[in-house]
């Protein structure tokens, strides 16, 4: 009996010994451990100790330090502390368990998220340089350092040029990380590029997905990151156009700062394009690279901050004086829509310049809608094509729906050929749509939004000639082919207009508030142009992203907070030059309290839908880098305020841990209504007043300067400010003062409500927005 047993046991262990590895699928971690403690200058021998402890820390694990360098593939050293590791579910549990272990998660995908802009906000006025633009006053950002966390970069763009520009500041230490013989050159305007791939390259060989890793290097091969690194920082660029349109001179918010390029995102595997593991390696770089702002046009859903790597990261850069600057998402105009939602984040959202690319829409029945375009190709301006709905031309084997939304494979060449054809946005990419319009032998394409895009419209370069219009007027149109048996349309070639009004108008794409993870921090904090924004481009794609598509640009014209994001770092560029020992809280609250919230017309700006927009939309306001430049108060905050905010939140000392590199006591009398935000939302206002206190510091006249507060206060709320004065006797006096909140009624309110709170010397107006509600705290995610 026993001789039998003994073969059948052995083959059952063999079976598990061969089965198990097939079975434990290994996936990509970061293993955060805080950060490193303070060693002013860490020599290379620190560095190497440090990489040494995580091969130890993993090693005793794995069962050997060999196991562990296999499957380390990043060991952050220099601020961060942690590693990134290809590890099993069971073993990354395990880890999460030693006490130097502060957390451990998944390395996860985040999604990416142009130049009149700079005219439109004032810092220019047609070409001509006023006196009072924070250009002068900053010398265009000389000499401060941007960074910019993206898809790399098209070295070869003229917005790099380095003309006229004095040596590379001396406390850069960054490299240009060129290999492969992809030539990226850097010079003294692009003066550093680095690009990180481990990340995305473990989590596509744990997916099973080939990579073709000839393309791992700097450039950009998309076209974004080129764009967002010269709308923050590049240089003057006469006769710049998109085909043909919207010339003038291009720009960058800091055009004679430094930039550096560090390329976090690559073509898109399961839905992630930038991987947190390399996002975190990336900052970890610039820190030490001595970058003083940081650009972030990327992100995901709402997440609390400790499971953020994003926020975990960020905030290494904050406690080293750096600002950082973050898109809003492109995921609006739906509530609590809103990301990189931390207090420590600059969020910005997206709006609408005075500048339109437009073409008409012109019905047989003598109907006409203004659209927006940016088509190379022209129909014949008065002539009338026969104009067909994509429903009607839906192939046999296609569903209405589908057909309706031009996607591919669903159209009828032969009921579409010479006409013009009307899609319905929404699902696959609106070029894409122009894409398949064209394949079906379409003269031209009218795209209208669908009612969850309001009437929000966006200038595209499609490959025939095309109009964008909103909702209401697609309705008319697709009213109109019901109505008649051959209905027909003309489109008219795309003509630059210029202060055009209303404008701002928030973008129906931007993501809005109520933040999801903190209610009491109004988010997003600011909005800045991001519709139709032309900017440099990647000469390695097509204006449209499509393969077809054999088009190539220096400049394109695109739309998102990607775009309005890098308009915003370029202003923090100047205040830096101008100011440079300010916190990046005081940079914040300098852009954030001169902001506007009137458009053009001097009305309250408005949404896409044309209602009137709130600070759940666009935070502050419209940013005004004149203004901000000289903002009078600021509402400072320091790296302990930060600490304090997250003990109010009910972090404990572990979870402090995450943030700081010493243990950190929680003060037992901080409140959440006292962190010291340049916005004021009382997210909780019941039968019981609140009260918040707030510190502002003079930072306008050396001799002082006597303020008065102003209310305009949320309806059906009364707010009495003490005191109301605030008397400055010089420059970085700090002075609190006290806002108590109250209902009129016993009813709630439901919604939010908004108002505004003032200070004002009579030169300085020092404006933060005012949100209550009854029950916004009840709208939390954890
Ligand atoms: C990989 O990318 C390089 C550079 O873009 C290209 O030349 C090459 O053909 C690609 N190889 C494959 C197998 O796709
Ligand atoms: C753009 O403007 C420049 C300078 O005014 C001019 O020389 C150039 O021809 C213009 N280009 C286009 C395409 O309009
Ligand atoms: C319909 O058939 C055509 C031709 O076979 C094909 O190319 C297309 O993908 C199909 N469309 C759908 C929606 O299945
Ligand atoms: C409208 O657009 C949204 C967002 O792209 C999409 O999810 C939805 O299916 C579209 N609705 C219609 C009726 O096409
Ligand atoms: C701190 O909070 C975390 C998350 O809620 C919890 O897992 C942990 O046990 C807490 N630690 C202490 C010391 O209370």
């Amino acid at each position: 009996m026993g001789v039998l047993i003994r073969p059948l046991l052995l083959s059952f262990v063999l079976f598990c010994l061969f089965q198990t590895p097939a079975l434990a699928v290994k996936k990509s971690y970061i293993v955060y451990m805080g950060g490193h403690s303070t060693v002013l200058e860490p020599s290379f021998a620190d560095f190497k100790a440090r990489t040494s402890s995580h091969y130890e820390l993993l090693g005793s694990l794995l069962g050997s330090p060999q196991k562990a360098q296999d499957a380390i593939f990043y060991s952050y050293q220099r601020y961060i502390n942690g590693f990134a590791a290809n590890l099993e579910e069971g073993e990354a549990a395990e880890i999460a368990k030693d006490p130097n272990v502060v957390s451990v998660f998944l390395n996860q995908g985040r999604k990416l998220h142009t130049t009149r802009s700079w005219d439109f906000m004032g810092l220019e006025r047609n070409g001509a340089i006023p006196a009072d633009s924070a250009w002068n006053i900053a010398k265009f950002g000389e000499n401060t350092i941007i960074g910019n966390f993206d898809t790399g970069v098209w070295p070869e763009s003229e917005s790099f040029n380095d003309e006229g520009m004095g040596p590379i500041p001396s406390k850069w230490r960054g490299v240009c990380q060129s290999e492969n013989n992809d030539g990226v050159r850097c010079n003294r305007k692009l003066i550093g590029v680095r690009y990180f791939s481990k990340g995305y390259a473990a989590f596509a060989a744990n997916h099973n997905i080939q990579l073709n890793a000839s393309t791992f290097t700097a450039r950009d091969h998309d076209g974004h990151g080129t764009h967002t690194l010269s709308t923050a920082g590049g240089s003057f660029v006469p006769g710049a156009n998109v085909l043909g349109y919207g010339n003038g001179t291009a720009k960058g918010g800091s055009p004679k700062a430094r930039v550096a390029a560090y390329k976090v995102c690559w073509p898109p595997v399961d839905g992630g394009e930038c991987f947190d593991a390399d996002i975190m390696a990336a900052i970890d770089a610039a820190i030490a690279d001595g970058v003083d702002v940081m650009s972030l046009s990327l992100g995901s859903g709402p997440q609390e901050f400790f499971g953020d790597a994003i926020a975990l990261a960020t905030f290494h850069a904050i406690k080293n004086g750096i600002t950082v600057v973050t898109s809003a998402g492109n995921d609006g105009p739906g509530p609590g829509t809103v990301t990189n939602i931390a207090p420590w984040m600059f969020t910005v959202g997206a709006s609408t310049m005075d500048r339109d690319f437009t073409s008409y829409v012109s019905l047989g029945n003598k109907m006409h809608f203004k659209g927006a375009s940016l088509s190379a190709t022209a129909l014949p301006s008065d002539k009338l094509f026969p104009l067909i709905s994509a429903a009607d031309a839906k192939a046999a084997n296609a569903s209405t729906d589908d057909a309706l939304l031009c996607q591919a494979g669903t159209l009828d060449p032969t009921k579409v050929k010479g006409k013009i054809l009307a899609c319905i946005r929404g699902v696959n990419p609106r070029v894409d749509k122009g894409y398949q319009a064209y394949l079906a032998g379409a003269v031209g394409l009218i795209l209208a939004n669908n009612v969850s895009d309001g009437n929000g419209i966006l200038a595209d370069a499609h490959l025939l000639p095309a109009s964008h219009i909103g909702y209401t007027d697609g309705q008319h149109v697709l009213a109109y082919i019901r109505s008649t048996k051959n209905p027909v349309a003309s489109l008219t070639p795309v003509m630059t207009q210029l202060d055009t009004k209303p404008a701002p108008i928030m973008a129906s794409f931007s993501s809005v508030g109520p933040n999801l993870v903190e209610p009491a921090i109004l988010k997003p904090d600011i909005t800045a142009p991001g519709v139709s924004v032309m900017a440099a481009y990647s000469e390695a794609v097509s204006p449209t992203n499509i393969e077809f598509d054999k088009r190539r640009v220096p400049f394109n014209s695109i739309s998102g907070t990607s775009m309005s994001c890098p308009h915003v770092s370029g202003i923090v560029g100047l205040i830096k030059s101008v100011h440079p020992s300010w916190s990046p809280a005081a940079i914040k609250s300098a852009i954030m309290t001169t902001a506007k919230t009137r458009d053009n017309n001097m009305q309250p700006i408005r949404d896409s839908s044309n209602l009137k927009a709130t600070p759940i939309d666009y935070g502050a306001g419209h940013v005004q880098p004149n203004r901000a430049m000289d903002p009078g108060l600021v509402y400072d905050l320091t790296v302990d305020d930060y600490y304090n905010f997250l003990c109010a939140r009910g972090y404990n000392e572990t979870l402090i841990r995450l943030f700081s590199d010493q243990p950190y006591e929680c003060p037992k009398s901080f409140r959440l209504e006292n962190f010291n935000y340049p916005s004021i939302t009382v997210p909780n206002l019941i039968a019981n007043p609140v009260t918040v206190t707030r510190t502002v510091t003079n930072v306008g006249s050396a001799n002082g300067g006597a303020y008065k507060v102003s209310v305009k206060e949320p309806a059906g709320v009364m707010v009495s400010v003490e005191p109301t004065s605030l008397d400055f006797k010089s420059i970085g006096e700090k002075k609190s003062f006290k806002a108590t909140f109250k209902l009129k009624t016993s009813s709630k309110i439901e919604d939010f409500v908004f108002g505004q709170l003032v200070w004002s010397d009579g030169k300085h107006v020092v404006r933060s927005p005012i949100a209550v509600s009854s029950t916004g705290d009840q709208i939390k995610i954890s």
